[in-house]
């Protein structure tokens, strides 16, 4: 390169130091461009602070960082668990303004502040013999003693004590009906003795069901065999097993996987009353679209704008989340039309209370959903629809009036369900969603 004249250099330097900050772009920064870059980390928002736009040296620049950012570039994620927020053995796992306790059983709440062991009523009686059944029964001596499910009560005494399922059944069970949801942590076993001779489950599993129909076996986190339990060793000592995690379920069956001389149980459940709610006050927590806590992978859409057909411009389901910032800053489909959604899988059946949902700003133009339709599922197969609580019709949900404000709308009454969509049905310029699911862990 010849080296610049006197004069030349001088122009350089002044080049130079027409840096523009933030968003803005041009010879002279004269024009707004979100798509440029900023120096803001994680969503934070950068600011010029000084009256001038040219872009001379003086100009300054601040990043104003989402909650638990920090930094000037907000590069630092503040540590939510270093207050060490979890109790009783709790492992904390940091998010994005909040944090999250696994607990180990029988533990349970936010911080693991709760012990979950209430005696359910086996042994005491409040469990009533019209809540147990079983796939089958032994009679004994000609048919004269009737081992039925109803006597499977821990430390029950007399002759007939227990339940025992007929010595022909491949796939025994016995099954408890706690006519309503609870919150199981473990159980405790016991054999019999018939005729002098001891009878016990040496191993079992455990099944659980919201409905009575689809049962769902217990397994370990991320394990995907079902879980074998130890059971008893003789026909009178206890063996106490815990669920790690517990089960939230109203039907709950014991399966016997072996079994010494005949499959004969007593029994108690343990665990504790879900939270009741009159209403959802106390059941109102973001189930972590913001903090994350609800992972990318647990987000997919119907479909995904790109800005201009460019990939780095798509607008993906990820960026449907409450307040996120940056150039594509929530999810919005190819089309515009009612055939498009978004999909959360909670990954377990979660109780949800109601939703956030926020619009977009793509580029200056503002564009949200105005009015939309919630729809759940189990299996992520079959889905129902929100209803209107008092005309049955499909629910329409009042939705954003800007780019900008959170929009709550609650469910009710509240449901339970794994995978949750949101369906966009009308919009203002294009469909754009950012937004959170409230529910709680019950
Ligand atoms: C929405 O648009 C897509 C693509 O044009 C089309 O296949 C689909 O049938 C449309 N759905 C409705 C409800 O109009
Ligand atoms: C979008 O929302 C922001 C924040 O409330 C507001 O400052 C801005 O004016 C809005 N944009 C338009 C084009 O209305």
């Amino acid at each position: 390169m010849k080296r610049p004249g006197i004069v030349s250099s001088v122009i350089l330097t002044a080049a130079a130091l027409l840096v523009c900050l933030c968003s803005v772009r041009g010879n002279y920064c004269e024009r707004q461009d979100p798509a440029a870059r900023t120096p803001c980390k994680n969503d934070g928002t950068c600011e010029i602070i000084t009256p001038t736009r040219r872009g001379d040296v003086f100009n300054e620049y601040i990043c104003k960082c989402q909650p638990s950012f920090e930094g000037a570039h907000c590069q630092t994620n503040v540590n939510d668990c270093a207050k060490q927020p979890c109790k009783n053995g709790g492992v904390c796992r940091d998010l994005d303004g909040d944090y999250t306790c696994q607990c180990p059983s029988p533990y349970v709440g936010k911080q693991c502040q709760q012990r979950c062991v209430s005696l359910l009523g086996m042994e005491g009686g409040a469990i009533v013999e019209s809540q147990i059944s079983a796939s089958s029964v032994h009679y004994g001596i000609l048919g004269l003693q009737r081992w039925g499910p109803e006597l499977a009560r821990l430390n029950n005494h007399g002759l007939v004590n227990a339940w025992t399922s007929d010595a022909h059944d491949r796939n025994p069970w016995i099954e408890i009906n706690m006519q309503k949801k609870m919150r199981l942590t473990g159980i405790i076993t016991q054999g019999a003795s018939r005729l002098g001779t001891a009878e016990y489950i040496k191993a079992f599993k455990v099944a659980s069901s919201f409905d009575g129909n689809t049962f769902t076996s217990h397994r370990l986190d991320g394990q995907r065999r079902d879980k074998v339990f130890v059971g008893n060793t003789d026909n009178e000592g206890t063996k106490t097993n815990l669920f790690n995690p517990p089960i939230v379920a109203q039907y709950i069956r014991i399966i016997p996987v072996v079994c010494r001389r005949a499959c004969t149980l007593r029994m108690e459940l343990v665990g504790c009353e879900l939270n009741v709610y009159s209403n959802t006050a106390g059941c109102s927590e973001p189930r972590g679209m913001k903090s994350r806590l609800i992972s990318d992978e647990q987000l997919s859409a119907s479909s995904s704008y790109s800005t201009w057909g460019i990939d780095t411009f798509t607008w993906h389901p990820q960026y449907a989340r409450l307040d996120k910032q940056g150039k594509t800053n929530a999810w919005s489909p190819a089309h515009n039309n009612r055939s498009e959604w978004i999909q959360v899988d909670l990954q377990k059946t979660t109780r949800l209370t109601g939703i956030i949902t926020q619009g977009a700003k793509d580029f200056g133009v503002v564009q949200f959903v105005s009015v939309f339709q919630v729809s759940y599922s189990n299996d992520g197969e079959s889905w129902d629809t929100v209803k209107d609580e008092n005309t049955g019709d499909d629910m329409l949900f009042q939705g954003n009036i800007d780019n900008n404000s959170h929009k709550k709308n609650l469910f009710e009454p509240p449901f339970y369900a794994r995978y949750v969509r949101v369906v966009p049905w009308e919009w203002h310029e294009r469909i754009a969603l950012r937004m959170e699911l409230l529910g709680c862990d019950d």
